[in-house]
């Protein structure tokens, strides 16, 4: 192998290779050294500079706007969170690229937190330079043929093998397992390859090979794996720092500041390729004519300027360099100059160590120079020394200004001050030079004072590391697929939504001819919407949702004025007697009029009682069951308008006239209809979930008559109580209607609901912990307690902005630590149970807007939807999602959804100012 080549340097043909051609020889010879040296030496408002230039160069590329030339590339490695220490298993690891012409396989076994370290086998693999310089698929044949050698040595047999491919170049990640190569560094050139995914490339490779089954379920820059490979205990470490032949850092950023990765959750690591930086400003003044040279010898001309004057690859390459030239110019080795000394690549990093070594160096530069043909005086061989150093050091201050640009970084990305920081170091310029790192700790201690940094060794290059993202890897990919198995079933195909659309018709029908159904379809006695005619004043009752409401509605010309007032319902009276419920409603009835000054006032009052109820009329309404959690007894098949009326009598001197008890989906349809006379359906989807519609009388069976319309109240939540939504059940609906005041009952409720959404999460979380998909296995007494996971965090969970914070907030207020792995899993947990409930949501309107559609015979029907509930008005999602779902099941229908303004209390006037119009009328 020739070194120029090794070097990634090209050989002129017929010209004498000394690069110095046109260097001046001034007449000094010391003087000239010096002078040498000197343009080594880097000032430190230059380091300054350049790491202020190089922090820009990295805030521009996180922002997506760097300058291709002279930038950084920052690229994210989708490493989103340092090891657990729980990682286990055997693990094969291909590096590739790290250490130049040669690779590495090993085989590690990481065995998790108790377990103790096992060494790792590895082997290493020289390559041939026809394969570094050749076609792709060569390189990467052999890559797999120097796997099977070194597996066919280990008891593997045929089981199957998980493989991290190390590949140390810079590289566009899609994913863990998925990055294209950017290009070729560090004296590679392989053609084919750059713009390729090379996890794809190097898959091919091993199937030609065909010898063992290796799923290679990662790929990792060289940076990361010495980062992930921080002895556990010291870290974690949240930098890693490379110098071998090449050199790089990787850290880990705030997602949020990662512009292509459009992640406002958690943290990725980021490989910097500061290799590739080379900002004039900065760089020109410390550039020596040596590295011009270099450079214009190498194999990639003008790109990795910055790491061509840090890399170990380049190290010797410099050293040799400033040596010719000082020969030629007749100063060093008595003018002579060895064939050796001309030849690039003739001095490597191994030799420049030696040379400084602080005890063996000044025997071992003679050794060296001797190799190299020469046969230097004392005073040459103190010169040579004197050089290495000028350039390592260079090297070395440089290498520190870059990473004192990436602490800078961090400060900014985590609003810190001051900051505490491990960083992994990996690389032979770190193994094998004397003076490298502690030149580094210093100078970083003067760019960075503010930064208390400790440096910490990689144990075995990286391997480890890499190992380690393998294991993530292999865990996130297996936690993924138990997650994808555990949501399969809230995800739903429209196939099985117009299935439940058809269900529901089924169902509508049956229960409108007063057949055996879930859906009972019970007639309101609403069979107009207010036409604006309305006028008075009205009390309305608003029962059913969160709040327990009193309203003041006056109806004028001018509009609807509404004063109200929001009263607790304490579960105690919700789930006590009937009498102590009633008589509690007619308290805060007494009390608001006290408040508004209406005492003694006997104004037509309308109660919106959200449950379901048989109607005989406006003002009796005979309750079916409870639900939404509420179990007064002595009250179900009782008509609660008598009930409330007791109520009033049992108090003494309050006069109230009942006229009219609506369902809350009438109220808002009414509510909303004021505005809008298309609106003809009423939705709620809050605590509850229900929906009404204005039928044809004709369809309704119970009622008599066959003309004009009456609102349909379908009392929908009880939709599948006959089993007919079990096909869509999960496990977790299951344990929630288990655990509810009334198994086996609203079904389809327990799907959409506010009072239940939550609580299917939670059951969902939990069974995911036992799976030890979710924080770490470790199931917290809170988790395991009812209702602890509230509806509502979904909707801030979901919530476009900041969902990750929200996350962590609300699961560790709920005294869970978690990872954003964890973190992004119970938002797809979140987002999986609300998207199912607004697309059965959605199904059910579909079918009801359908059934309209079809009363009248209609191509095309347009109708508003009038909706309430906090579910549907708070979560950022919901509501879309419902309507997407209706125009894919519903195409002929133009829906219309209005949310109310007033709560259905306005609609509940509404109705009683129409009965009361209509009841005027007759007695005119
Ligand atoms: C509004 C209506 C109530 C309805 C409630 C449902 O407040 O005025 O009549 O019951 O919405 O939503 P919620 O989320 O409160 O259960
Ligand atoms: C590559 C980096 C790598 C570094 C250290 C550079 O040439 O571009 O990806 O991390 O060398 O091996
Ligand atoms: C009740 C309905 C009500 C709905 C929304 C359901 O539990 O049965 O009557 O409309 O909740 O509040």
């Amino acid at each position: 192998m020739d070194f120029i080549g090794s070097l990634g340097l090209q050989q002129r043909e017929g010209v004498p290779s000394c690069p110095q051609e046109g260097l001046p020889c001034p007449s000094n010879s010391s003087e000239l050294v010096q002078e040498c040296l000197q343009q080594f030496k880097v000032t430190g408002a230059q380091l300054r500079q350049i790491q202020i230039s190089l922090l820009d160069s990295m805030e521009q590329a996180l922002k997506g706007q760097a300058s291709p030339a002279s930038a950084v590339r920052m690229l994210p490695t989708y490493v989103g969170s340092t090891p657990h220490g729980t990682e286990q298993g055997d693990f094969v690891v291909l590096e590739l690229g790290a250490t130049g012409a040669s690779l590495r396989v090993l085989w590690v076994t990481l065995m998790g937190i108790e377990g103790h370290k096992m060494e790792p086998r590895s082997q290493e693999f020289v390559i041939p330079q026809e394969v570094m310089l050749g076609p792709g698929q060569q390189l990467f044949d052999f890559a797999a043929r120097c796997l099977s050698e070194f597996l066919d040595a280990l008891p593997v047999g045929n089981q199957g093998l998980q493989l991290g491919f190390s590949f140390s170049f810079p590289c566009h990640q899609t994913g863990l397992d998925k990055s294209t190569l950017i290009s070729w560094t560090k004296g590679f050139r392989c053609s084919g390859v750059e713009g390729q995914d090379v996890v794809q490339l190097l898959r091919d490779a091993i199937q030609r090979q065909g010898t063992y089954s290796i799923d290679v379920v990662a790929v990792v820059n060289d940076t990361v794996g010495t980062m992930m490979g921080c002895e556990p205990g010291v870290g974690p470490c949240e930098v890693g720092l490379v110098v071998d032949t090449g050199t790089n850092a990787c850290y880990m950023e705030e997602a949020r500041h990662v512009a292509v990765l459009d992640e406002d959750r958690g943290r990725v690591c980021i490989s910097v390729e500061w290799g590739s930086f080379s900002d004039d400003g900065a760089l020109g003044p410390v550039l020596t004519i040596f590295d011009r040279t270099l450079d214009h010898e190498s194999l990639n001309l003008g790109a990795q300027r910055f790491e061509k004057m840090i890399g170990g690859l380049y190290l010797g390459e410099l050293v040799r360099l400033v040596l010719a030239h000082l020969a030629q110019c007749g100063v060093l080795f008595g003018g002579y100059t060895s064939p050796a000394l001309l030849r690039q690549g003739s001095i490597l990093l191994e030799h420049v160590a030696e040379i400084e070594d602080p005890s063996a160096g000044a025997a071992r530069v003679h050794a060296i120079l001797q190799d190299l043909g020469l046969n230097p005086s004392a005073s040459d061989a103190e010169f040579v020394q004197h050089v290495c150093a000028a350039v390592c050091t260079r090297a070395a201050q440089l290498c520190a200004a870059a990473l004192a640009a990436v602490l800078s970084r961090l400060q900014h990305s985590r609003e810190q001050q001051t900051l505490q920081i491990a960083v992994a170091t990996g690389g032979r310029v770190f193994e094998r030079h004397p003076r490298f790192l502690s030149i580094l700790q210093e100078t970083v201690m003067l760019l960075a004072p503010e930064c208390d940094v400790s440096f910490i060794p990689s144990v075995d290059g990286g391997g480890q590391g890499v190992a380690m993202v393998t294991a993530v890897a292999a865990r996130l990919a297996a936690h993924r697929c138990l997650l994808e198995e555990t949501l399969a079933p809230f995800r739903l195909t429209r196939e099985q939504l117009a299935a439940v659309q058809a269900q529901m018709r089924e169902a509508m029908a049956k229960g409108l001819q007063g057949e055996a159904s879930s859906l009972r379809m019970l007639p309101t006695y609403v069979r107009d919407t207010p036409d604006g005619s309305e006028r008075g004043d009205f009390l309305a009752l608003d029962l059913g949702g969160t709040n327990f409401r009193v309203l003041l509605v006056h109806v004028a010309t001018g509009g609807v004025q509404i004063t109200s007032q929001i009263y607790s319902i304490p579960e105690c009276v919700a789930q006590g007697s009937g009498q102590q419920l009633f008589d509690h409603i007619v308290d805060c009835i007494v009390d608001f009029q006290e408040k508004q000054g209406l005492s003694g006032q006997s104004l037509p009052l309308g109660f919106t009682f959200s449950f379901p109820c048989t109607q005989l009329g406006l003002d009796q309404g005979i309750l079916l069951n409870w639900t939404k959690g509420f179990n007064a007894s002595d009250c179900e098949g009782q008509d609660v308008v008598c009930l409330l009326r007791e109520a009033i009598r049992r108090r003494q001197a309050v006069e109230l006239n009942v006229v009219a008890i609506v369902n809350d989906t009438v109220g808002t349809m009414m509510s909303c209809g004021y505005e809008d006379p298309h609106c003809e359906v009423g939705l709620i989807v809050g605590t509850g979930t229900n929906a009404c519609y204005m039928e044809e009388l004709r369809n309704v069976a119970i009622v008599a008559g066959d003309s004009g319309h009456m609102c349909i109240n379908m009392e929908w939540g009880a939709f599948g109580d006959d089993g007919s939504l079990s096909m869509l059940s999960t496990r977790f609906d299951a344990s929630v209607d288990q655990a509810s005041i009334n198994p086996g009952k609203q079904r389809f409720e327990k799907m959409i609901s506010g009072m239940y959404l939550g609580e299917i999460v939670r059951h969902t979380l939990l069974h995911l912990t036992s799976l030890g998909v979710l924080f770490r296995g470790q199931q917290t007494q809170r988790l395991q307690t009812r209702d602890i996971f509230k509806t509502k965090f979904l909707s801030e969970i979901e919530s476009d902005s900041l969902a990750l914070r929200q996350v962590r907030a609300i699961l560790e207020d709920l005294g869970l630590s978690l990872t954003s792995d964890d973190a992004l899993m119970v938002l797809e947990v979140c987002q999986a149970v609300s998207q199912r409930a607004a697309q059965l949501c959605g199904a059910g309107v579909a079918a009801v807007v359908e059934k309209i559609r079809e009363n009248r015979g209609l191509e095309e029907l347009t109708v508003s939807v009038g909706v309430d509930g906090t579910l549907y008005k708070l979560h950022p999602h919901f509501s879309s999602l419902v309507a997407a779902t209706v125009r894919e099941l519903a195409p002929r229908c133009v829906v219309t959804f209005l949310q109310s303004e007033d709560g259905s209390g306005k609609g509940a006037a509404l109705v009683t100012a129409v009965a009361c119009r209509l009841a005027q009328m007759t007695c005119v």
